[in-house]
């Protein structure tokens, strides 16, 4: 039977970083809609068209554009086993539709580290994060910063701010979050699938307690 694995967690708590790690150790590809979209977005596509303003605003993508952009993404070939899912789902229309999904694929959502972070931290996090275009990997520039890549290459002519971490931008996506998303630690609470993680502690301890409630 796939095993999927939701990560939950607010702008800025980690859930790239951890992401990362959880897909190796599990063997299971990182499945990150922020992603998807940013890659859209720079090879022009139309869906990256429709989702620019969206998503520059700091605002949700609507709904079905989401749902359906992820059901493609899961019917690969490469996810017959899985996934860690980033960012995705975010609303409860959009948990609805993963549960309808997975159904299909014969899984279901087996476990939901939600990375808990306090809302004065994300900020923090999110001005100082610089990303890198190559591969796809995340720094920050006092709590994480950059030597190599985690291929051991050197990107650094790769490395770049997201649009979307301007200060207010930033401000709006949290708001957005906690209007829309949160309610989703409760849904997924009482399904008895939801794992906290403390978010509010450094990388190396929050993958350890991360991987902790894997097993
Ligand atoms: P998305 O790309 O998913 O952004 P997000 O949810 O806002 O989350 P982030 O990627 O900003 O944070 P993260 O939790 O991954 O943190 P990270 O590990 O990078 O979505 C972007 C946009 O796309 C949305 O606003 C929306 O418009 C659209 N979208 C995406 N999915 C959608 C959906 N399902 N429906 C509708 N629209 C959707 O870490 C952040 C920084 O902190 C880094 O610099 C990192 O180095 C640092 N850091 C990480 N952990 C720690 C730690 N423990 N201590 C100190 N620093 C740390
Ligand atoms: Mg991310």
């Amino acid at each position: 039977m796939p095993k999927y694995v939701v990560l939950l967690g607010a702008p800025g708590a980690g859930k790239g970083t951890q992401a990362v790690t959880i897909s190796e150790e599990m063997g299971l590809p990182h499945i990150s809609s922020g992603d998807i979209f940013r890659e859209n977005l720079k090879n022009e596509t139309e869906l990256g068209k429709e989702a620019a303003q969206f998503i520059n605003a700091g605002e949700l993508v609507p709904d079905d554009l989401t749902i359906k952009m992820i059901e493609d993404r899961l019917s690969r070939e490469d996810c017959k086993d899985g996934a860690v899912l980033d960012g995705f789902p975010r609303t409860a229309p959009q948990a609805a539709a993963l549960d309808e999904m997975l159904v299909k694929f014969d899984g279901q959502v087996d476990v939901v580290p939600f990375i808990d972070v306090p809302t004065e931290e994300l900020v923090k996090r999110l001005s100082g994060r610089i990303v890198c275009k190559k591969c796809g990997a995340t720094f920050h520039k006092v709590f994480n910063p950059y030597t190599v890549c985690p291929s051991g290459e050197d990107h650094s002519e790769f490395l770049y701010q997201r649009e979307d971490d301007k200060e207010e931008t930033v401000r709006n996506r949290i708001k957005v979050y906690l209007a829309n998303t949160s309610p989703l630690i409760e849904y997924y609470e009482n399904r008895g699938v939801l794992a906290r993680v403390n978010g509010d502690q450094d990388i190396e301890a929050v993958r350890e307690d991360v991987l902790a409630v894997l097993k």
